[in-house]
């Protein structure tokens, strides 16, 4: 997730561009950029880090313009650098961009370019946009837009701004946001409220397939067809700190309810269902050398270790690899064997955890391949794994993670249909239908969150309590263990994550009707034992949260608190199963006053033992 702003007005456009930057530095700040137009020609200046480093290296006055556009960049093509920090030209240096977004098609986009002879400078899927309006371009700037995003699939949020046409921005927007903001003899851009509120809270929201022309007295939308669009403008009551958590009380819940587009994030551009086609290009194993891995070793902490543990049906299931999940902490001093016939896994949303940093280097000290799944591009895990694999889940803000979760699920899932299709012991027919099977995710959590009402109520019943036991069987005893995790960090209730089969070997010993009993029990192949269990539990006064499937005609009788949850295939249960858990715990701890976003004693990254 990136952040955008641009200025077209009287007053000095970088101020007010670099304003706006510095406050959407919350959707990522590896790098940014500004770019002028002063006496006909674009002046750019770009730097990494924060955007006080960008402002400590330019000078305002130099570069004092009515017309500007910036960017603050969470990298997901190309390693944080200033060649790789937007904004981008074309090689002519007369059109400039900035975008937020995921250009999936970039790649034949950039090589059909190169063999034009066009010369690229950095590695983003941006640069693709500023080549591909040149070529468009015959004088007008808006028509150049609109002919290359007709080329274009993927998501944006697009500033544009010309030397040629120095009185207007063109800006356009597809499955990101993207504001205009309405001044008097001025108007602005930018991704999102913050930026725009210390000059107007009058802002019209740009719709998917919107593009606009910016001038400082007009705003023209139209569509690609150039069929004018009407948009309302709307007046912004909120507050800064309100905007941030997007109206949300907590990153928590923000984040929670982000999961949807960071899932579709995560796979967007790197599986084709209709085609069978999963496609990891940042994961370049050799067909020899995957049919020649002996197993998978998967090292992580806290909940990227509950991420791997679900990932080890992944493995095991598609791409038929013997699969062994450790915690990092204990890996790195069990003398694990390990030689270069075995593939290491570390999963990690900050990529700077000090135990799976450790393992990690250990396995590669032993001749292993090595592969991170991060959440930042540049941390320190990303730079020392062979190779890596990112998940697009944006900033993770809250100490609890919930989005860095599903997203490692959904990049791990994908990582295994493409391990099994490149071994070539995978129908094509059971491609398609496990890629379809995440594809259909989004929606499902969306329909899910906007019946989340029920699930407030039953954490109301049992907020008070004072120990929770969460249960569940194969793919779902990971997600037993991260709920009780949740619960456990951020209301600080002791919750124990247990194999619902173990019951009777000891926790059973446990069960009273004071002890809310959360058991994962969705149409499955262990439907029958959850069942049973839950049985168990009921036979002794204990009581039930249920966690059940939609199409469950029986779940009804086990309680009366149930959580029905869209059905899916058992192999891509967690990704759902877990919303509701992240839910109930982080209701829990609102009813229970507890700092959700930043809960005692813990930090959102361990970078030391
Ligand atoms: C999860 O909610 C916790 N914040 C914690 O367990 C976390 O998952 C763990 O510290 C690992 O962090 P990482 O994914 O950044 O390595």
């Amino acid at each position: 997730m990136c952040g955008i702003v641009g200025y077209i007005g009287e007053k000095n456009a970088v101020d007010i561009v670099l304003d706006g930057l510095k406050k959407l530095e919350y959707r990522g700040y590896d790098s940014s950029g500004v770019a002028v137009i002063k006496d006909g020609r674009l002046q750019i200046r770009r730097s990494i880090g924060k955007i006080k480093n960008l402002e400590e290296s330019i000078d305002k006055n130099y570069l004092k313009a009515n017309i500007s556009i910036g960017h603050t960049r969470w990298a997901t093509h190309g390693k944080p650098s200033k060649e790789n920090a937007h904004p981008h030209t074309d090689s002519t240096k007369s059109i400039v961009i900035v975008h937020n977004g995921i250009i999936e098609n970039y790649a034949e986009l950039k090589s059909s370019l190169k063999e034009e002879g066009v010369e690229f400078k950095s590695e983003t899927d941006t640069e693709v946009i500023a080549h591909l309006i040149k070529k468009h371009y015959k004088n007008n700037l808006f028509f150049a837009v609109q002919e290359t995003l007709k080329e274009i699939i993927g998501s944006y949020a697009l500033g544009v701004i010309c030397k040629d046409e120095p009185n207007k921005i063109v800006c356009a927007r597809q499955d990101a946001s993207l504001i205009v903001g309405i001044g008097k003899g001025e108007n602005f851009l930018a991704s999102d409220i913050p930026a725009l509120l210390s000059y107007t809270r009058d802002m019209i929201f740009l719709e998917n397939g919107d593009i606009a022309e910016v001038t400082a007295n007009r705003v023209r939308i139209a569509d690609i067809e150039n069929n004018i669009k009407d948009r309302k403008v709307k007046n912004i009551k909120w507050d800064c700190v309100q905007i941030k958590k997007e109206g949300f009380k907590h990153f928590m819940l923000k984040e929670i309810y982000e999961q949807p587009r960071t899932i579709e994030d995560t796979f967007r551009g790197r599986i084709y269902p209709d085609e069978g086609r999963a496609y990891i290009e940042e994961v370049k194993l050799s067909k020899e050398y995957i049919k020649n891995i002996s197993n998978v070793y998967i090292v992580a902490c806290g909940t990227s270790y509950h991420s791997g543990l679900v990932s080890k049906f992944f493995f095991e299931n598609f791409a038929k690899m013997h699969t062994e999940v450790d915690i990092a902490s204990e890996f790195r001093y069990r003398e694990p064997i390990l030689n270069d016939r075995i593939l290491v896994i570390a999963i990690s949303q900050s990529g700077e955890t000090a135990d799976t940093l450790a393992a990690l280097s250990l396995a590669k000290s032993k001749g292993c391949i090595t592969l991170a799944v991060c959440n930042i591009i540049g941390s320190s895990m990303s730079r020392e794994a062979d190779y890596v694999l990112y998940t697009r889940c944006g900033p993770e803000i809250c100490v609890a993670s919930t989005k860095a979760f599903t997203g490692q699920i959904a990049a791990l899932y994908m990582l295994a249909l493409d391990l099994a299709r490149r071994k070539e012991n995978f129908s094509k027919e059971d491609l398609k239908r496990y890629l379809k099977e995440l594809w259909e995710v989004p929606a499902k959590i969306e329909n899910f969150l906007k019946q989340s009402e029920n699930v407030y109520k039953i954490a109301k019943k049992f907020a008070h309590k004072r120990g929770f036991l969460y249960l569940g069987r194969n793919i779902n005893y990971p997600v037993a263990l991260e709920g009780a995790l949740k619960l456990k960090e951020i209301s600080y209730i002791h919750a124990e994550g247990y194999a619902a089969g173990e019951m009777k070997h000891g926790p059973i010993a446990l069960i009273t009707d004071n002890m809310p009993v959360v058991v994962i029990a969705i149409k499955s192949r262990v439907y029958k034992k959850i069942i049973s269990n839950v049985e168990e539990v009921k036979a002794r006064g204990g009581t039930i949260i249920l966690i059940a499937s939609e199409s469950d005609k029986t779940a009804s009788d086990k309680g009366d608190n149930i959580i029905y949850i869209p059905d899916c295939d058992e192999l891509i249960s967690p990704i759902l199963s877990v919303i509701p858990l992240q839910l109930l715990s982080y209701y829990v701890a609102v009813i229970l006053g507890c700092d959700v976003d930043h809960p005692r004693n813990l930090a959102k990254s361990v970078t030391v033992e």
